[in-house]
């Protein structure tokens, strides 16, 4: 007979494949309402992140073990939800400036030019187009790309003495340096100096609440990366790098930089394929498996998105349903779902 509890019990069986657990044991599903005898059923699963890649297959073993289990069940009112949970909260360099926000993500790949700047504004605006709250940070204090990026040059607005508005271009709250300084002007910073540009950037910009900030890094070995993940609690880096041998070495060499930080690497992005040029022979893909972490995109040469970026308008916005756009978006979904498992993976067992 179907209960509360013998809902519960066969819906223990179904696993988020991902997690590698059951949908029950991690408190996913709530709101049970039973009506008409049995013969309506209605309950929420609420998701590690709104951006899950297996949306559509948990949703699928639900139904089926509800039909096995329960054939007298005629209607099915199945609302799937996604919920974020924060990482960890401490920094490891002291204070975390950003504890509204639950996970930064870092974008970096050592080399530059190789997409670091196209692929973070995507990916940050497919995760709000898949439901997550986001926001985008440039910490390409030299060479800002965003304002050219999303076609905005006007200043943010300042808050009291000390604080300043994220700029919100289509939804989502951005700053970059590019903003406050003319994006002509060639910018000198010193080493010391960057850390405190780091943590403006994090305190002093008003930011609300969000599931993710995406964080733009500039090319090379810089201490902003160092800075940032001092003052907030990483949720992990994603490597963006090019079949390029030269781009491959650079990306190599950001590993232990990430392992000493205690970053986690979310993954490898293997962009501007271009099948004209020749491989190097070691791709991404085999660098990934070497490491054991997931290889999440190939990204082809792709003039849209050079097209896109040169209209100030990111490609899954612009074009949403262009084969491009949709690799980003499951690029997105597998990198949020990659900081659902690395804080699993992370949780002390229950
Ligand atoms: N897959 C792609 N196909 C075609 N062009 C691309 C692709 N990815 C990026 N580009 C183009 O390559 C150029 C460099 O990209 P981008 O500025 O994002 O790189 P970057 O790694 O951020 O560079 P930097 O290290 O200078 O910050 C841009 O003109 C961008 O439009
Ligand atoms: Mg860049």
């Amino acid at each position: 007979m179907l209960t509360s509890e013998s809902l519960l019990a066969v819906l223990d069986e179904v696993q988020d494949p991902d997690l590698g657990q059951s949908i029950v044991k991690m408190g996913m599903i709530q709101h049970i309402r039973i009506e008409d005898g049995g013969k309506k059923l209605a309950f929420t699963c609420e998701l590690t992140t709104p951006a899950c890649p297996l949306k559509d297959k948990i949703e699928a073993d639900i139904r089926a073990a509800v039909a096995k289990a329960f054939p007298e069940v005629q209607t099915l009112d199945l609302v799937l939800t996604g919920k974020v949970k924060a990482g960890a909260m401490a920094a490891p360099g002291g204070e975390n400036l950003v504890p509204q926000i639950k996970n930064v993500i870092l974008v970096d790949g050592g080399k530059g030019g190789v997409g670091k700047s196209t692929l973070a504004v995507n990916l940050a605006y497919a995760l709000q187009a898949l439901g997550a709250r986001t926001a985008l940070l440039d910490l390409d204090v030299f060479a800002p790309a965003l304002p050219s990026l999303l076609g905005r040059q006007e200043r943010p607005k300042l808050q009291g003495q000390e604080k300043i508005q994220p700029l919100v271009h289509n939804g989502l709250e951005t700053m970059s340096m590019g903003y406050l300084v003319d994006p002509r002007q060639a910018m000198i910073w010193r080493g010391p100096i960057l850390g405190g540009i780091v943590s403006q950037f994090l305190r002093d910009v008003v930011w609300s609440e969000a599931d993710y900030l995406v964080v733009d890094l500039p090319p090379g070995n810089t201490d902003i990366p160092l800075a940032l993940a001092q003052h907030c609690a990483a949720a992990g880096v994603v490597l963006v790098t090019t079949p390029q041998r030269l781009s491959l070495d650079e990306t190599r060499r950001r590993k232990p930089f990430y392992d000493q930080m205690r970053v986690p690497l979310l993954g490898l992005i293997e962009n501007r394929i271009d099948l004209r040029t020749p491989h190097s022979g070691l791709g991404a893909g085999a660098l990934a498996e070497e490491w054991g972490v997931p290889f999440l995109a190939e990204l082809p040469f792709a003039p849209e998105l050079a097209v896109c970026a040169d209209r100030g308008a990111p490609c899954v916005e612009a074009m949403p349903d262009h084969p491009i756009a949709r690799i980003l978006r499951t690029t997105a979904e597998r990198m949020a779902a990659q900081i659902s498992i690395q804080q699993q993976a992370a949780a002390p067992a229950t």
